[in-house]
């Protein structure tokens, strides 16, 4: 008896592991477990939500035209390089599909998103995990994870999990030693909250290069994660064929008429810059303050680093038993054992109110 048998390695995969939306026995919960948006969508991105849906019986325009114009004039890019996505994720997929073989390999820092092994994995392509430096990217790590078999190199700017970033001088120095046939991606979900003017999203690398590509979202910042919309800023050559191999409505009806909203609604970003510094700040500052370690963050979430479980003392203060603390308070959190962090939690910065929950409740775990 044959029975199908899908392409060596898949079974391999481990799948995506996406935060939790409930927790039994609440109907409802804090949930700050995917570092979406606080506010959700602006209400100008609502209005255009609700007006979308009357056509949407209508297939959207395949080459996302009017969004993409919205964003080449916001950003000062050349229309013809830019591609819109069924999320960036779906860019990072189509990425590997078009540039990797099997048996190539695809650079990644060693907490880096948790997607880009994963879409390796799918191509036949060997992830390779260069170390960071104290859980920041490390340029010269990166360099030496290069070999003659290397096709692209992912780097999130700032990093999720870590939220860690690599200053717009040091990806400089990354490009110049990164050869010119290997692709850069400088995938900046978080840009937009990014307050330190010594950080670019890497906008003038890749205007500037043949091989540096720049991946934004809609996602984070514009509260979007559900519409499922990102583009990116590519090579001449590398949109052509990302256009080539796409599906041919990659973006919805409604996720266009969404994004070219959201796009132009600059007092919404603006003010949710603003809450998130200083939530952000507040935030590690109340936690530091419980004696936990936080290293510094830069997009709308902090990395938690609770007393190793393995020591016997420390073992009911763990992230996995704060974690649990939580649940039971009804806040969702993520535990990034998955991405080796066994020790730490991943808290989004949600509204004020609810993250003064997380810290009442962090604070009662603690005492
Ligand atoms: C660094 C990074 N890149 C890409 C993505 C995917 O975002 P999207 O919702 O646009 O697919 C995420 C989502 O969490 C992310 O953290």
């Amino acid at each position: 008896m044959f029975s199908p048998s899908p392409l060596p390695g898949l079974k391999n995969i481990s799948p995506y592991v996406g935060g939790d939306s409930d927790i039994s026995g609440f109907d409802k919960v804090i949930k700050l477990a995917s570092n979406e948006g606080a506010f959700g969508p602006s209400q100008k991105t609502i209005k255009a939500i609700n007006n979308s849906i009357k056509d949407s019986h209508r297939y959207p325009d395949g080459d996302s035209q009017e969004l993409r114009e919205a964003i080449s004039q916001k950003y000062s890019l050349e229309l013809e390089r830019l591609v819109c996505g069924c999320g960036s994720d779906e860019l990072i997929n189509l990425l590997c599909r078009t540039y990797a073989a099997p048996g190539d390999e695809i650079v990644h820092t060693a907490h880096g998103f948790a997607m880009y092994p994963i879409y390796a994995k799918t191509v036949g392509a060997i992830p390779i995990s260069a170390p960071e430096n104290n859980i920041t990217a490390c340029v010269p790590n990166i360099v030496n994870a290069i070999t003659e078999r290397t096709k692209l190199v992912f780097i999130a700017n700032p990093n999720n999990p870590t939220g860690t970033y690599l200053q717009a001088s040091q990806l400089i120095s990354l490009h110049q030693q990164i050869p010119s046939n290997v692709l850069l991606i400088i995938d900046s979900a978080y840009a937009e909250y990014v307050q330190e003017k010594d950080y670019s999203p890497g906008i003038e690398l890749a205007k500037q290069n043949n091989n540096v590509i720049m991946l934004r979202t809609f996602s984070k910042i514009y509260g979007m994660g559900g519409i499922r919309l990102g583009w990116g800023y590519f090579p001449k050559e590398v949109a052509d064929i990302l256009n080539r191999v796409r599906s041919p409505f990659n973006v919805s009806f409604v996720a266009q008429a969404a994004g070219l909203a959201a796009i132009q609604d600059d007092e919404f970003v603006k003010s949710s810059q603003n809450h998130n510094h200083r939530f952000l700040k507040w935030t590690q500052d109340k936690l530091r303050s419980l004696g936990l370690v936080v290293p510094d963050s830069f997009g709308n979430f902090v990395l938690v680093r609770f007393p190793n479980s393995k020591n016997e003392k420390d073992n009911d203060k763990s992230a996995e038993k704060a974690d649990a603390h939580l649940k039971s308070c009804g806040i969702i959190v993520r535990r990034l054992a998955g991405y080796g962090l066994p020790d730490a939690l991943r808290v989004t910065i949600g509204t004020e109110e609810e993250m003064k929950s997380v810290i009442n409740s962090i604070t009662e775990f603690l005492n």
